[in-house]
Order: C-alpha cells, then sequence, then structure tokens
C-alpha cells in the first residue's frame, strides 16, 4: 500500500488547512487522477477536486503534486511515488484562494488572461471569408495557441508569489498568441501595454513555468517572443528593454558585464528620482565591499564573443 497525503480544506468545517493520509494499492498505469477517484469513490465521499476530460485536454484537473504542478490526469501515479516514503503529498495549485481541498479560485487568472485582450484586433478589412495564414505565420503563434488555461504555470511562478500584479506566465503566452499573430493589427500597442510595470520585464527568467507546462505553450519562451517583438518596435522607454539593451551593449563590446554601467542604463539617465533610489544601494554594496571593479580585466575570448553576435546579427 502506498500512501497519497492530501490537503484538506473545508471552511465551512474548520478554519485551518491539513494533511489526510489515504492508503491506496497502486495499480501500473493509474494516473494520479485515477488515484484521486479513486479515494473520493471508496473511501471519503468529501474529498473534492476538478476533472472532466481526462486526457490532458480541458486543463481543469491541475493540482501541486509533491510541490510541483501537474496535470493529475497526465501523470501515472507510480512514477510520481517518493521512493523513500512510498508516498504522493497532493495539495492545491499555489498563487490562488483554495475553495475546497484540491478546488482553487481561478477569478484572478481569467482577469489578467481578460487583460491582455485575447482577440483578433483588426479593423482594416472586414473578412467577406475567413482570414487565412500561410504555415509559416501559423508557427508563430502555434505553439501558443496549444494553452489549455490548466494554470500549473501561474501555479508555480516565482514573481506571482510576491506581486500578485504580476500578468503570469499564462496571460503572457496567450498575449504572444496575439502580438505573433500575422493577421493582428495592434501589436505595437499590444507590446506597449505588455512592457508595462507587471508585464513581460517583470518575468524573473526563472523558467519554472517552462517545467510545469503540459502542452508546448511552455510561457517563458513565449514571453522571451513578445520582448523580441517589443525591442524590434523600438519600445524602448521602460527598465526593462533599456536593461536588455545596457546588457547587449555591454556584452557585444567587451565581452564582459559591466556591473557599473547597467543599473544606470536601466534606470535611464533622465530617471533623476530613479537613480537617487540606486544611492543608498550603492552605498550599502560599498560599505560591504561589493562594489565591481571599475576597470575590469580584458575577455579573453573577446574574438569568439564578437563572432556569435555577428552570427546572431546575420
Ligand atoms: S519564467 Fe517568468 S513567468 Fe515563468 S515562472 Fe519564471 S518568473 Fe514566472
Ligand atoms: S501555458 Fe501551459 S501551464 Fe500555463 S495555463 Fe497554458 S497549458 Fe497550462
Ligand atoms: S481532466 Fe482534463 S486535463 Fe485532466
Amino acid at each position: 500500500m502506498s500512501v497519497i497525503k492530501i490537503k484538506r480544506y473545508n471552511p465551512e468545517k474548520r478554519k485551518d488547512s491539513y494533511f489526510q493520509e489515504f492508503n491506496v494499492d497502486l495499480q501500473p498505469g493509474s494516473t494520479l487522477l485515477d488515484v484521486l477517484n479513486e479515494i473520493k469513490w471508496e473511501q471519503d465521499g468529501t474529498l473534492t477536486h476538478r476533472m472532466s476530460c481526462r486526457s490532458a485536454i480541458c486543463g481543469s484537473c491541475g493540482v501541486k503534486a509533491n510541490g510541483h504542478a501537474t496535470l493529475a490526469c497526465q501523470k501515472q501515479a507510480e512514477f510520481l511515488l517518493d521512493k523513500k516514503t512510498d508516498s504522493i503529498t497532493v495539495e492545491p495549485l499555489g498563487n490562488m484562494p483554495v475553495i475546497k481541498d484540491l478546488v482553487t479560485d481561478f477569478k484572478q487568472f481569467w482577469e489578467k488572461v481578460d487583460q491582455v485582450k485575447p482577440f483578433l484586433k483588426n479593423e482594416s478589412s472586414p473578412p467577406e471569408k475567413e482570414r487565412s495564414q500561410s504555415p509559416e505565420e501559423f508557427k508563430l503563434i502555434d505553439d501558443s495557441s496549444t494553452c489549455i488555461m490548466c494554470g500549473a504555470c501561474y501555479s508555480d511562478c516565482n514573481v506571482l508569489e510576491v506581486d500578485d500584479k504580476f500578468l503570469g506566465p499564462a496571460a503572457l503566452a496567450k498575449a504572444q498568441r496575439f502580438v505573433g499573430d500575422s493577421r493582428d493589427e495592434a501589436t505595437l500597442e499590444r507590446v506597449k501595454e505588455l512592457s508595462e510595470p507587471g508585464g513581460i520585464w517583470d518575468c524573473t527568467h526563472c523558467g519554472e513555468c517552462v517545467e510545469r507546462c503540459p502542452k508546448p505553450a511552455q510561457p517563458f519562451y513565449r514571453i522571451k517572443e513578445i520582448m523580441t517583438v517589443a525591442l524590434e518596435k523600438g519600445v524602448h522607454d521602460n527598465n526593462g528593454a533599456r536593461h536588455a539593451l545596457s546588457f547587449t551593449k555591454s556584452v557585444k563590446s567587451s565581452g564582459l558585464l559591466n556591473e557599473n554601467t547597467l543599473p544606470v542604463e536601466s534606470m535611464g539617465f533622465t530617471n533623476i528620482k530613479g537613480l537617487l533610489e540606486l544611492v543608498p544601494v550603492g552605498l550599502r554594496m560599498l560599505l560591504k565591499g561589493k562594489v565591481p571593479p571599475i576597470f575590469h580585466k580584458p575577455c579573453g575570448e573577446l574574438n569568439d564573443v564578437k563572432r556569435i553576435f555577428k552570427e546572431l546579427d546575420q
């Protein structure tokens, strides 16, 4: 018998959440969703979880297994077992309020998806028939089109844990679906809005959403694609874009990152308030002996760095 530890919560009965253990004889090939169903149907009918398609299509069965978001119907339980304890810990998705047991409230998730205006904007040519795309054009939005809105990426995003204003990986992946759409006429307007605080530049590039996403949507890669479009469209008047440009300029010219100019260039030379905010940080670094050297040793592989940039430019 294996142990399935499930985080239970029912505010009508008890204020706090707690773990309850169930003993289950795991059958080869059973998914985690099969196991949850077996517990609900044969051991405790009060256990509450969501499901519909059982085929990794509807996106409704997202839970955390051993601390990481996953689709319960997509993972075989035996591969989730902690070999030392012969157990699986199941919790509700993170970064969302819990309604009951494994069921979370997606309200803020959907509000953020709405915020990126997830519909085609094209006023110029009212179509008499469908607007078609070439295979090459569709390839640019193929991956983001596969999102099933399961919330796994949203659950495990590190930025959302500390900043609930961040749009989050799912909404940004959805935004790329339209930023990259050859039929959409609002690309500039979209990337301007997505470059505001809470948008693309607040992502910390941790890559967790790529690990968690059960589909090719893989939000972090989509966020990078929006960043590229924003830079190409000249949307540079924000800390994130300036940071990326300063980083690139420094590495391209010297092969090294100049950590003295990076914060100043990221903030912007005319941003007096922002620059003044850097002063206490600089002083603390000075006192702790953490200020980077003004003159770096030259980079030994500068020619290789330049060659890489040349190839990228081409
Ligand atoms: S890569 Fe960005 S969006 Fe994805 S989980 Fe990390 S911080 Fe969140
Ligand atoms: S991007 Fe991936 S993990 Fe995020 S909601 Fe869509 S399918 Fe789920
Ligand atoms: S039940 Fe539909 S995705 Fe798992």
